[in-house]
């Protein structure tokens, strides 16, 4: 078993990153929307932040408050669109309830959408065309990418079908000639289905899901869970990392795998928006 180390392929990443912006003399930026007071979205952002500093992005956040109305959401929205000085803009989800999530994220303009989430670059994502997509799934490709994971082929099974994570996961490992399944919470009989995943991506937010006997002998295993237990410090993945590291040939650890990619990921997509908004100038 050969371990998927995102901590170490990220750190190579963002040395890349760090080299490149010391020659740029603008430097990038990027603006976060935080609405509210999610605990865990607050952690999130801070360690965006940390690391645009790191790496020489100039960093800002609109923390708004929970009760603000879909309109003034949107207001901020065009008025970051149209601010030539910010390169990409990011939404923090989840937001409170009584706002529409999507429809804020449609309204960010497909040129600074470092995340991937407007109707125009998931789009251009499905045809398969050069547009900007989201962290988690892409940074995952990178990964693989890096460990020289050949694709073309596999039965890849994803389980999940968020917006952020499971839909663009399945759309980016179709486009790398996979042969795909998408499962979710009623998919019916699982376990025969990930049993004949060469590639499994498990992306469902339950800790230890995914068991030895749900897994094909000598399957590539990525789990982008994140899962706090109640009366325990320690985060969870979806997979059972014990019982299942044994029977692949890959696996991602957790913490250590997908979310540094991800992060990478995200400050890679800032650095192709200001360099794309640039050349334009
Ligand atoms: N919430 C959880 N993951 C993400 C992400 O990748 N982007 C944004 N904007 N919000 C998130």
């Amino acid at each position: 078993m050969i371990l998927l180390d995102g901590k170490m392929v990220s750190q190579k990443c963002m040395k890349g990153l760090k080299e490149k912006i010391s020659n740029f003399t603008i430097r990038p930026s990027l603006s976060v929307i935080r609405v509210g007071e999610d605990q865990a979205s607050e952690i999130y952002v801070n360690l965006k932040r940390k690391m645009c500093e790191e790496l020489g992005i100039n960093f800002t956040e609109h923390h708004l408050n929970a009760n603000i109305t879909q309109d003034e959401l949107e207001g901020l929205i065009d008025q970051l669109n149209l601010d030539d000085n910010i390169n990409a803009i990011l939404l923090q989800s989840p937001i409170p309830s009584h706002l529409n999530v999507m429809q804020a994220f449609k309204k960010i303009s497909p040129e600074k959408d470092v995340d991937g989430f407007c109707t125009m670059n998931v789009g251009k994502l499905v045809q398969g065309e050069d547009c900007f997509v989201a962290c988690t799934p892409l940074g995952i490709m990178k990964l693989l990418d890096a460990y020289q994971v050949e694709l073309s082929g596999k039965n890849a099974v994803v389980i999940g079908r968020s917006n952020i994570v499971g839909r663009p996961m399945a759309q980016l490992l179709l486009n790398a000639d996979c042969t795909v399944t998408i499962c979710h919470s009623k998919t019916q009989n699982l376990k025969e289905i990930t049993k004949m995943a060469d590639i499994l991506i498990v992306a469902i937010g339950k800790p230890k899901l995914i068991t030895a006997d749900m897994v094909k002998e000598g399957a590539i295993v990525v789990d982008v869970g994140i899962n706090r237990v109640a009366g325990s410090k320690k985060i969870y993945g979806d997979v059972d990392f014990e019982q299942v590291k044994d029977k692949c040939s890959y696996i991602t650890p957790v913490p250590g795998g997908v979310g540094p990619m991800t992060i990478a990921t995200l400050m890679n997509n800032i650095v192709i928006a200001y360099e794309k908004q640039h050349s334009k100038r």
